[in-house]
């Protein structure tokens, strides 16, 4: 039970890695937030969370816009009159464009929804935990992508080595109200947004021939990761990214490549 009692805002949680960390967080006692666009899933999800037993909040927010944002941490406090940690997660997760092609509008959208809603959050919640002069912790979301670079999604890893900046940038101007910032990097995970645009088992072995521990990541790894940054148990971390992505950014080349490759009889 190590976030007993606390008030955890997760966005983009109705699915995927969202609602992995929002039903890990339910495991440990968490007061729950969770918000999404997508009233469907959000409502799946609510119904689901709330069978585990603890106190769900289910907001319907869009994260791009900033007045739906405003209305979802009034309505937080309205309900728990706090908020102890958020997790920043929802993001457009696979938007491609070619950078020959890329148009003015589709990367203000991509850096809109994946790296000025987590400002625009964190700003509401980090007010709220000075206001209230209680410590707090914020969790970003980031990705691979923020140090090796997808094909054709330039505007989305953009997005994300600016989660990683801002997430260091916010340590440090945070620091005096003991409100910490850390940032998740998860890697290949298994998730609708993965599996929608990676349909065929051929398709996914070809990326998983990429992966040293040569299994996608599931929602509950990267769960881990965030309920570490989230608790106790990291009061003296902030600043840090941690990459949760069976060692893909460790490696120079995938194993199909190499030459020598010893492998477990
Ligand atoms: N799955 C992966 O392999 C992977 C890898 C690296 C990083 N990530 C990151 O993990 C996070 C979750 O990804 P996922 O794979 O679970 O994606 P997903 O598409 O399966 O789920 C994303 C959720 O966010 C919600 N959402 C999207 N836009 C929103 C908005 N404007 N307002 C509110 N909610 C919104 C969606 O409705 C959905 O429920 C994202 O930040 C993504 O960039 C995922």
């Amino acid at each position: 039970m190590r976030l007993k009692d606390k008030v955890a805002i997760v966005t983009g949680s109705g699915q995927g890695i969202g609602r992995g960390i929002a039903e890990r967080f339910a495991q440990e006692g968490a007061r729950l937030v969770i918000a999404d666009k997508n009233e469907t899933t959000l409502h799946k999800a609510e119904a689901e969370l709330k069978a585990l037993g603890g106190e769900v909040l289910a907001v319907q927010v869009d994260v791009s816009q900033s007045d739906p944002i405003a209305a979802l941490f009034q309505s937080v406090l309205s309900t728990f009159g706090t908020v102890d940690v958020l997790v920043n997660n929802a993001a457009w997760a696979v938007p491609t464009a070619h950078f020959l092609d890329m148009t003015e509008d589709f990367w203000d959208t991509v850096l809109r929804t994946n790296l000025k809603s987590v400002f625009l959050c964190s700003q509401h919640a980090a007010r709220i935990m000075a206001d209230q002069k209680k410590p707090g912790s914020i969790v970003n979301i980031s990705s691979f992508g923020a140090l090796r670079a997808h094909r054709e999604m330039s505007a989305y890893d953009a997005a994300k080595g600016g989660i990683e900046s801002m997430t260091r940038a916010m340590a440090v101007d945070l620091a005096p109200w003991r409100i910490r910032a850390n940032a998740v990097g998860p890697g290949l995970t298994a998730t609708p947004a993965v599996t929608d645009y990676l349909p065929t088992p051929e398709q996914q072995k070809r990326l998983l021939d990429t992966v040293p521990l040569e299994r996608l990541g599931q929602p509950s790894d990267v769960a881990a990761a965030v309920l570490f940054f989230a608790s106790d148990d990291a009061s003296y971390v902030t600043g840090q990214i941690l990459y949760v992505d069976g060692g893909v950014v460790a490696q120079l080349r995938p194993a199909v490549m190499e030459r020598h490759h010893k492998r477990p009889q």
